[in-house]
């Protein structure tokens, strides 16, 4: 039988994430043949704009997030052919009457949230009610899920009236990442590096995401979400549970979920004094960053003029399982940092007896370095020979160029997720319990740091972040990435 059509519904269609990464993914997956040519894509918002205004809003927005080399004249006229725009106000019904005149009979329905989580329950509800839900649609639901705990339960219940959790497909980009998904079958695809994934042979794990831009024109979200929420509970979180997680018994969706639930599960619950021990908040005062002059965040527009939100958080973590053990696991984020670098950095333990001991200052210990940004890279960092007479040892890099070996394309994030939900492949979207399980370990660190109620410390835009956050993991002999 003939595939029925397929209609991608974005809610917030004129917003930021749409132009941005959403619409440039998806001419990606039409460039490349990955759209079927009955694929509609329906922009919904409030302007009182007409399908012609839209494609035009488009043309001029989106065209300067697609890499040039792929901006195609016939292709992008090609993709925006498939655009249409509903102007409607997602509390009100009115509007989905004609959201369903919109959509193409018997197709099959994505619809995908990219507004305030606010909505989501609103949205839901009035699909059903204009009879816009079947079996066979699904429904993406954009970060931020909620602010905390309790917001993100009463989404998670709202949106579960209408849709069945096999339908729901809460995103997080970073499970969309090359580098990330390679992990996977890195550490289960090969034989070597399992037996030494745990305690007492790794010594540390780091995982950095560090990003040069600033708050942008983003206060009015920011300022009340703060990088805990922003990055933390969700993208470091994520990539937590992919290096720490036992093997899945498959790569079903549930399999590869039960096992990063109970990674989350195990995380310690951290106390008051925890808190003040093992995490950092920063605010980014003015600096330089890439050679230019940047304001201090509290000189951003609409930022008020006290605001304690922290633009950077440095956490120690830690899995209390039988693997994990006794291992810190270094999370860190933050906006106006030196370089965007974001990377997953596997300490391994020092060899037990060293026989080149009067070398020890030339000695590091391995390292496996999975670099997600700005390149994808996976290195492994051995102690060599150096030649000649004597026995010199020198760090050298195992370097898995994969840039170099595979030629295909690499797709972003946002495409390749896009695609999944296309497929209904949900092993890389996060279930309810997991993203209630992940607010459940951050509410507390949030809540502490509203108690001691002092200012996050400050570190000038272009740097890498409080100096405390050097100190959290000197404490353990660690040094982070940019200096080592
Ligand atoms: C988003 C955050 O989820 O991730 C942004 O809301 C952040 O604040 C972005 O800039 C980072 O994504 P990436 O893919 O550029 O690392």
């Amino acid at each position: 039988a003939a595939q029925p059509p397929l209609d991608i519904v974005i809610f917030g269609g004129a917003g930021d994430l749409s132009w941005r990464k959403l619409l440039p993914a998806l001419y990606m997956a039409h460039l490349h043949g990955r759209l079927a040519t009955d694929c509609r894509i329906i922009g919904v918002g409030r302007n009182e704009w007409s399908r012609e205004q839209y494609v035009a809003f488009i043309d001029q927005t989106s065209r300067a997030y697609v890499e040039a080399h792929a901006m195609q004249a016939e292709a992008w006229q090609g993709f925006l052919q498939r655009l249409d725009f509903v102007s409607l106000d997602a509390t009100a019904p009115e509007g989905y009457a004609e959201l369903a005149a919109h959509c193409q009979p018997g197709s099959i329905k994505v619809f995908y949230l990219a507004t305030a989580p606010s909505l989501f329950s609103q949205i839901a509800a009035q699909l059903d009610q204009a009879g816009l839900i079947d079996a066979q649609c699904r429904v993406v639901l954009e970060k931020p899920l909620g602010h905390d705990l309790p917001s993100a339960r009463a989404i998670n219940e709202a949106v579960a009236r209408h849709f069945r959790e096999g339908q729901i497909y809460r995103i997080d980009h970073y499970l969309g990442k090359e580098t990330v998904q390679n992990l996977m079958v890195l550490r289960f695809g090969n034989a070597i590096f399992e037996p030494l994934w745990r305690a007492p042979y790794i010594k540390s794990v780091q995982i950095t995401a560090a990003e040069t831009v600033g708050v942008g024109t983003r206060a009015g979200f920011y300022d009340h979400t703060g990088a805990m929420r922003d990055m933390v509970q969700n993208h470091l979180l994520q990539l937590l549970c992919i290096v720490a997680m036992e093997a899945p018994i498959s790569l079903d969706p549930d399999d590869v979920r039960d096992e990063k639930l109970k990674v989350l599960r195990s995380l310690r619950k951290m106390s008051l004094s925890d808190i003040v021990r093992d995490t950092v908040r920063g605010q980014y005062t003015e600096g330089v960053v890439n050679g230019e002059a940047a304001k201090g965040y509290l000189q951003e527009a609409d930022v008020p003029e006290n605001s304690r939100t922290e633009t950077f958080v440095a956490i120690r973590a830690q899995i209390n399982n039988a693997r994990w053990a006794g291992v810190p696991f270094f999370l860190r984020t933050g906006k106006r940092m030196q370089n965007r670098h974001s990377e997953i950095i596997i300490e391994f333990s020092e060899p037990p007896f060293s026989i080149f001991a009067e070398q020890a200052a030339a000695s590091t210990p391995n390292r496996l370095i999975i670099t997600l940004q700005p390149d994808e890279s996976i290195q492994m960092q051995m102690m060599a020979k150096e030649p000649g007479s004597g026995m010199k040892m020198r760090p050298v890099n195992l370097n898995l160029d994969l840039q170099s070996v595979f030629t295909e394309r690499r797709a972003e994030a946002y495409e390749r997720l896009l695609i999944d939900v296309i497929k209904g492949r949900l092993t890389h979207f996060m279930r309810r319990d997991e993203l209630e399980a992940a607010w459940k370990w951050a509410d507390p660190i949030i809540e502490g740091w509203k108690q001691l109620a002092d200012r996050p410390k400050s570190y000038p835009a272009g740097s890498w972040g409080p100096a405390a956050s050097s100190a959290l993991v000197a404490r353990e002999n660690a040094v982070w990435a940019e200096a080592q």
